[in-house]
This record gives C-alpha cells, structure tokens and sequence, in this order.
C-alpha cells in the first residue's frame, strides 16, 4: 500500500500559534495535591512542588496552562485559596464530590507556572458567581497596588500584579451538569456584560468566552450562534471541549474520531463567520480549544466517589486513565487536525496535565512517569512551531461512522520559523499494512533526514505504568530517505513517526 503526499514550500496554512500545544490543571482528584503539589516528597521544592514533575513539564514545552478548572471552577471561591494557607477554609466541591483544602490557589499556582516556565490561563466562576466576583478577581491578580485588591495580593505576598492576559469567562455553561448552567442567551448576555466590565479594566485581555462542550450536546451548534450574537465584538476566543473513547473496541472508529473533530472545528468556524457577517464585523473570533484528551478508561472504577458513596475524600484517585499505545495514536491524530486547523485553532489544551486523564502520572512519595500520550504530545510541542504546510494528501481510506474515506495516513507538516527544518507528523492507522510514503518536496531545496522517530511494535494495550514505565517509547526509525526532492519510509502498521528534515 502506497500514499503520496505533496508539500509544497509556499503551500502554507498559516503560522502556528504556540498557544496550541496548552495545558490545563483542574482542582480534580490528584492533578494539584500529590501531582504537581506534595510537600513531603522527596522532590519537592520551597513552595512544595515536586520537581520531577517540574521536570517532566518544562520538557513539554507547554506554553500557556490554563486552572482552575473546569468544573470545579463553577462553585469556586477564590478568595479561599489566598492568604494565609491556615486560615484557608476547606470546602466541599460540588463538581467532584471531593474536599478541597484551598492549600494551592493563585499565588502558588504562578510560582509552579514560573517555575516551569509557562503563561497561565484563568477560568472565572460564572457558574454560582458572577460579574462582581469576576471583576474583583481580575483586580486582585492584575490591578495596581493602591486598589483595594492590589493591597490584598501585596498583603498576601505579592506586589507585582501578576499579568494573567488570558480569561475564560466560565467553563461549559453549556451543561447541564454545570453548577449555574445557563441557556444560551442567559449566558450570552452574562458573558457579554462580564466581558465588557474586564475590558473598562484592561482592554488588551484575551477573552474566552464558552462554546460547546462536545458537538453531540442538543444545543450544538446554535449555541454557539447565539453566545456570539450576543458578546461577538467583547471576547477574542470561543471555547471548544472534545473527549475521546473506544468504548466498543473499535479501532476503526476510534482512530476517525479525529475527523469528527475536523468536522467540530469547521462548524464553529462558520457559525463565527456566520456572526461576523450579521455583526458586519472586522474583527475575527477564534477557537480556543481548551479541553481535549482521550477520558474513558477511568469511568467506571470513578462511579462511586462521583456518586458520593465515598464521602467527601480529599484529592482521591480519580479520572486516573491509564493510556495505551491506541491512545497514543489517537493523540497524534488529534495533534494532526489542531496543526491542519490552526487557522482557525489559536489555543488548545490537552486535558489535562498531571494524574488526572494526563500525560504524565505520579506516586504519592514515589515516582512520576510518561503516559504514552507524552510522545506525540512532545513532539508536536518541540518541533510542531512554525508555518503549517497544506499537504495534498493522497492516500487510501475507510468509511467509518463519522466519515467516509479517512485516509489511513494521517500527517502534517510544519515549516520552521527559519525555514531550516521542515517536519511531518504521521499515524499509520491500517492495522494490517505497511504503508509506502512518499513524499514530494517542492520549493525547499536540498533535505536530509534530521532525526526519524517511531512508535511501533508493541499492542494496541501496551501501557507504561508505575513498574513498567518505559513499555511504549519512541525509538530512532531508519526507514526514512530523502532523495531528488523525495522523502521516502515505510510505516508500520498501527504506527507514530516523526520524521524532521534538514533544509540546506
Ligand atoms: O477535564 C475534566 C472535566 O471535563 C472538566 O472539569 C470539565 O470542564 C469537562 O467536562
């Protein structure tokens, strides 16, 4: 089986935006206590962050993290986690059915943000708050010392405003599972009139408002018509939300699930268009993709402490997926549409980061290892910056339920910023296959084979874990050959690669 590809210098989608390979970190099960906070571990810094989680996060490359939540924002209080951490209230979270101790809050969370080197993305509670609390939120962590809520973050330990640009007003007002979920126009008209209030504070921020919480909600697509008829011209970002499962075992069906997602984006894409034309506007709104992962494997062994029949515990195990190599596909095919999208999709965030449905995993007092989802996530973080290329891609395809003909050779390709790399993303999805690419390069002159990597050869099930954390790792490929203006190499069946060339 053969696939042919045509990249094509000045075939170029657009710049990627780095705010594409994000991350998000919920007050949810161990994501903040014994993931990125646990002051006894034998890591663990100054502040009580593990720095081998510091560690794994910094090799991410991850832009932007956006905290703290989430459905936990929904009933959240943040003036909880500020001040003195034994006067902070611990509180019932309503979202997960968990305690919160408020030891972490916005103070903490930017020196973890400082100290891997990353922008943090606040969510507001628009769920059981509103307008008033949003607006004294955003001054006690941007606004001058001399307001009343810049004297209280000084008086808390911090002088300097912290600078946070990027605000989602709310998180998935859209559902009813959302504590003060709202219809469209309640919503439309609350994000609307909060947007407004931040902007009189600060016109440069980067405004979030809610779009769908996955495409199959009954208020999907019109919601999104709606919210932005009403706050169009006061945000900059509409927020989309997707997660992923094979719950019938179907690989088939689950490695097209990207193009259900393809077909997410393009929606919204014209209903903003839609709204612009109605608006008569200028101004272009963009997606920000701000929650996305694979989330199953955990469901049923969480049935019980959602359901409240483990009390109130704190920071328990929960939504703690254990990825396998299928997953690791699917992440790369995800990670495929955001670049192929990225005219569109200034802001994703893999949800999320450490313990709960994450990359990267850790033992309370032990270790902390890679999912096998950190690879394709850190290869596009490292390598995926630059101009995306509008590939031609002709390669053979199945039907599956949510499209027709999903080429088994999911790519893209990412042009450097110095033009001196030129670096392609690809899935084998045949299951049985060796596919034969060939790549034709035109306009980029003379190519060799910078660095080749594979992930192939193991089941469909193989997983790293806590004793076995190294089962699914990249390792070099040597099928990759660049000659006269062609890249060839072989793909495995059910395979990721990572093939970046060297332009003369
Ligand atoms: O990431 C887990 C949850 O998924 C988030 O809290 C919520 O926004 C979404 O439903």
């Amino acid at each position: 089986m053969k696939a042919t590809i045509t990249a094509h210098r000045d075939y170029r989608i657009g710049a990627i935006d780095g705010r594409l390979y994000g991350a998000f970190l919920e007050h949810l099960g161990r994501a903040i206590y014994s993931g990125v906070y646990e002051p006894s571990h034998p890591t663990a810094d100054a502040n009580g962050m593990r720095r081998d989680v510091i560690d794994l996060v910094r090799e991410l490359n991850v832009p932007i993290v956006r905290y703290p939540g989430g459905n936990f924002v929904s009933a959240y209080n943040w003036e909880d986690g500020v001040g003195p951490r034994e006067k902070r209230p611990t509180r019932l979270d309503l979202a997960w059915h968990t305690s919160e101790s408020n030891a972490v809050g916005v103070h903490e969370f930017a020196d973890w943000c400082d100290a891997v080197g990353t922008e943090m993305m606040l969510a507001i509670n628009l769920g059981s708050r509103g307008l008033d609390e949003a607006r004294n939120l955003v001054e006690y962590v941007n606004g001058p010392t001399g307001s009343y809520w810049g004297d209280q973050r000084k008086a808390n330990g911090r002088a300097e405003p912290f600078g946070v640009k990027h605000w989602c007003l709310g998180n998935e007002m859209d559902g009813p599972w959302q504590v003060g979920h709202k219809t469209a126009h309640e919503y439309g008209r609350l994000a609307n009139e909060v947007a407004k209030t931040l902007r009189a504070f600060d016109n440069s921020l980067q405004l979030i408002v809610c779009g769908s919480s996955n495409s199959d909600m009954t208020t999907y697509p019109e919601w999104e018509r709606v919210v932005l008829e009403h706050c169009y011209e006061a945000v900059d970002h509409i927020s989309l939300h997707m997660y992923f499962a094979n719950r019938t075992k179907n690989t088939a069906e689950y490695l097209a699930l990207s193009e259900k997602l393809d077909a997410y984006i393009g929606t919204i894409a014209s209903t903003i268009e839609f709204v612009r034309a109605v608006k008569r506007s200028r101004k272009r709104v963009t997606i920000s993709f701000d929650e996305w992962n694979v989330w199953y494997h955990s469901n049923a062994q969480d049935r019980d402490v959602l359901a409240g029949a483990k009390g109130w515990p704190h920071a328990p195990r929960l939504l703690e997926d254990i990825y396998n190599f299928e997953d690791a596909l699917q992440v790369g095919c995800i990670l495929n549409t955001f670049i192929r999208r990225s005219d569109i999709v200034r802001i994703a965030c893999i949800a999320q980061l450490v313990n709960v449905i994450a990359p990267i995993m850790t033992e309370p007092k032990g270790a902390a290892w890679r999912q096998t989802t950190y690879y394709p996530y850190y290869f596009a973080s490292a390598f995926g910056r630059g101009e995306a290329l509008r590939l031609a891609v002709e390669s053979p395809g199945y039907d599956s339920q949510v499209a027709d003909n999903v080429p088994y050779v999911d790519i893209s390709g990412v042009h450097d910023a110095e033009g001196a790399r030129l670096t392609f993303f690809i899935v084998n999805r045949h299951p049985s296959e060796t596919i034969d690419l060939e790549v034709i390069l035109q306009g980029f002159g003379a190519a060799t084979v910078g660095d080749h990597q594979v992930l192939a050869g193991v089941t469909l099930e193989a997983a790293n874990t806590l004793s076995a954390p190294l089962t699914v790792t990249p390792k070099k490929g040597s099928s990759a050959a660049v000659a006269d203006g062609l890249l060839t190499a072989r793909l495995p069946p059910y395979s990721y690669q990572m093939i970046r060339l060297s332009l003369a």
